[in-house]
């Protein structure tokens, strides 16, 4: 699958099948997410791994989109010592983790439907680190498809500039 092939067949899964992502898997997500470019090459962004069913459960119950998902990938940075690029750096792994999710085959969507003083709480993250988002990951469910906004890139088109603002 060329690069153009993987971004088209992404779009955000909101249904999965139960059916647990492979350990194999994970760790070929993890090495994604580990290459990504960063500021300064501060490599700020970390990344928290959710595949324990008791954690998944609890996690579950604390989310507001998760769409049954079996794979949870947090993604935060530190407040105090990555204040310019944490946030960016979060992004980009973020990034990585989802079109490596697409190349696997797996579905994924990124959720920032949370409260993140909750989920902080219950994963035991210190104070000062910022939770930037919550990528969901799975089998898609067979009747999974696009959502109406999957389509509709009109804005973004509109977005795109040459040679002159
Ligand atoms: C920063 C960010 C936050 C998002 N938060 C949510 C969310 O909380 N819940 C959700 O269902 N989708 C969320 N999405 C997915 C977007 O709604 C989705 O990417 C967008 O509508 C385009 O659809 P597509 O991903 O299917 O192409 C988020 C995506 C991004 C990049």
């Amino acid at each position: 699958m060329d690069f153009k092939e993987l971004v088209n067949s992404r779009y955000s899964v909101r249904k999965y099948e139960p059916r647990k992502v492979e350990q194999a898997k994970i760790d070929y997500l993890v090495e994604c997410a580990t290459t990504y470019p960063s500021g300064r090459n501060g490599q700020d962004a970390e990344l928290l791994v959710i595949s324990d069913d008791k954690l998944v459960s609890e996690l579950k119950d604390n989310l507001r989109h998760h769409f049954d998902a079996s794979l949870f990938f947090i993604v935060s940075y530190d407040i105090e010592s990555a204040p310019r690029f944490g946030r960016t750096d979060a992004s980009i792994m973020l990034t990585y983790l989802m079109l490596g999710a697409t190349s696997l085959g797996l579905g994924s969507c990124w959720t920032a439907s949370y409260d993140e003083n909750l989920v902080k709480l219950l994963l035991h993250y210190p104070p000062n680190k910022r939770i930037e988002g919550i990528l969901v990951v799975g089998y898609k469910d067979s009747s999974a498809s696009p959502s109406e906004f999957h389509e509709n890139r009109d804005k973004t088109k509109a977005n795109i500039k040459y040679n002159e603002f």
